[in-house]
């Protein structure tokens, strides 16, 4: 079938006529040629060999040998879901960003992931879990990149291959595919005592959840939020799933990745297509920002640290409903991009050094999954805003760009004369101050801010809150992953790190892997630098 409207130049009149994937009611080659058959080869004689002219053939075969494209170097799988964000209006004194203005409606693209497994890994490995969202706003794209635990392995981004690397499977067995199960990640956060906090969320039931409508989510960093008048907050983002917050027990987990691998995605497609549709409010933690970006004592910059919801009770922006599933799996789910440094006006990053790293790191894997820099025109990474950024050319392109000023300013197509940036509107950064010697904090270091050497309160913390049954939960979990390492002196030394945490912790896992509890752990965190944590927690002494 030809266009319905032809504009200038034979082109569509309607650039998205040419969206869409498929049209017509014959098979045509991805020329438009009309095909009789598509079954068989061209041949020399009935019983001959194939002929090399047989365009149909090698169109079709050649496309296929091309159809798979390199998964996601973490969060592999995921499965996602349409839906719209609608703001309270109650943000206004925090953040100038349009969107989250009162009764503000934004179409949503969510997805969740497992972080370690790959595309055809079960579900319900224990894992932490991707929760990213796309806001498509009028004012640019907005990308909340966060998990289903509220803390990190790490403090430092350049420390995540490392991670990464300990956490996939061995290089040289390709196993184990589950998560924690072995020698390399109990040796990279037994030596990493910075992990200690996120290992005990990793070991508890968040980390084999029910349902993706049943899990939290998290922006993990402190971000920064500037309001129309310039004054700004540091905030953290909190995503409360509307259903509560509820977990499989290891044995269901277990039975649900042998019988159905598929049981996190099936149960999201199920329930949106049953119109049961999933909803979270989204909610922010609000911090003065103050220059030395701590609360209570507790580092903000610190991506292992939370603000208790004691000290700082989350204020609900707005509500999300996912209300529709992807229409194709490939064009959506896999091939979205989401990047920490999609930003809007009135929402900022901080200094947090896990954060910074993550600014550089999307994008770059995205121009080798993606295959070029011009993903961004994908229809699912489309903004829902208008786009003029002189981009030019490049691998897949696909937009026809008109005229012959690809740079500003320009006088030949009506290009923006010289004005003052500050006049120009859109994004313009908060003015503050950088300061600091050029430093790289290699082992101790009076430069290290010492909150981030507190590696302990905060788990310690963690499993003071939980109740007996979860706790129960997270020595079995402990118990069951190290009891997969090979190597006895990895678990040794975990067992030394868990001793910091709780000396009842550590005897109950070290009861069960049948080891001694270590007489002489490393010093437990010497410094507490919240006194406000302390009113929730005692710090444990030595063990
Ligand atoms: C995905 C890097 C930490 C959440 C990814 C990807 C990379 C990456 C390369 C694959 C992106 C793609 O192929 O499209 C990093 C680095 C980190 C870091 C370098 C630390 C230095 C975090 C943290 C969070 C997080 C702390 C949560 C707050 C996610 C999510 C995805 C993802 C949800 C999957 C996005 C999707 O569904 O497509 N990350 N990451 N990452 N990351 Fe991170």
């Amino acid at each position: 079938q030809a266009p319905s409207s032809v504009g200038p130049a034979g082109r569509p009149a309607d650039p998205r006529s040419n969206y869409r994937g498929q049209s017509g009611t014959f098979l045509t080659s991805a020329q438009g040629t009309r095909l009789p058959d598509t079954e068989h080869s061209l041949t020399a004689g009935a019983r001959g060999p194939l002929l090399v002219e047989d365009f149909h053939f090698r169109e079709k075969m050649t496309h296929f040998d091309h159809e798979r494209i390199p998964e996601r170097v973490v969060h592999a799988r995921g499965a996602a879901a349409h839906g719209v964000f609608e703001a309270y209006g109650t943000a206004g004194d925090v953040t100038k960003a349009a969107f989250l203005a009162e009764g503000v409606r934004t179409p949503v693209f969510v997805r969740f992931s497992t972080v370690l497994g790959s595309r055809g890994s079960a579900d319900t490995a224990r894992d932490v879990r991707g929760f990213a969202t796309k806001f498509y706003t009028p004012e640019g794209t907005f990308d909340l990149v966060g998990n289903n635990m509220p803390v990190f392995f790490i403090q430092d981004a350049i420390k995540f291959p490392d991670l990464i690397h300990a956490g996939k499977p061995h290089p040289d067995r390709e196993i184990p595919q589950a998560q924690s199960a072995h020698d390399t990640f109990w040796d990279f956060v037994s030596l990493h005592t910075e992990a200690t906090h996120m290992t005990l969320w990793a070991m508890s039931d968040r980390a084999i959840p029910r349902s993706y409508r049943t899990m939290e989510g998290f922006g993990v960093h402190t971000f920064r939020l500037v309001a129309a008048d310039d004054t700004s907050s540091l905030v953290k983002f909190h995503w409360k799933p509307v259903l509560g917050i509820h977990s499989l027990v290891w044995e269901e987990a277990q039975i649900a990745a042998g019988a159905d691998p598929d049981f996190h995605r099936r149960d999201l497609a199920d329930a949106i297509e049953a119109g049961a549709f999933p909803e979270w409010e989204l909610g922010v933690q609000v911090f003065p920002d103050t220059e030395d970006e701590t609360f209570e004592g507790i580092d903000l910059l610190d991506p292992t640290k939370i603000v208790p919801e004691e000290l700082a009770p989350v204020q609900p922006l707005g509500r999300l409903t996912l209300n529709a599933n992807p229409t194709n799996y490939f064009a959506e789910t896999e091939q979205v991009a989401f990047h920490t440094g999609h930003l809007v006006p009135g929402i900022e990053v901080t200094n947090d050094p896990l954060m910074q790293g993550r600014m550089f790191s999307y994008l770059d894997t995205q121009l080798t999954r993606l295959g070029g820099p011009n993903f961004g025109q994908l229809p699912i990474n489309r903004p829902h805003a208008a786009v003029n950024d002189n981009l030019r050319d490049g691998m897949h392109q696909t937009a026809v760009h008109e005229g012959v000023a690809a740079y500003l300013p320009n006088s030949l197509q009506g290009g923006e004369p010289k004005v003052a940036a500050k006049n120009r509107g859109g994004y313009v950064q908060l003015q503050r101050p950088v300061v600091g010697e050029v430093v790289r904090q290699t082992g101790v270091s009076d430069v290290a801010p010492v909150s981030f050497d507190d590696h302990f309160t905060q788990a310690t913390l963690f499993w003071a809150s939980m109740t007996d049954v979860e706790k129960t939960h997270i020595v079995e979990a402990f118990t069951f992953e190290l009891g997969k390492v090979y190597e006895q002196s990895v678990k040794e030394r975990e067992l030394a790190v868990l001793a910091c945490v709780d000396a009842q912790l550590c005897a109950a896992v070290a009861e069960g892997l049948g080891l001694p509890v270590p007489t002489a752990a490393r010093e437990p965190a010497t410094v507490n630098p919240s006194p406000a944590l302390s009113q929730l927690v005692t710090v444990p002494g030595p063990v």
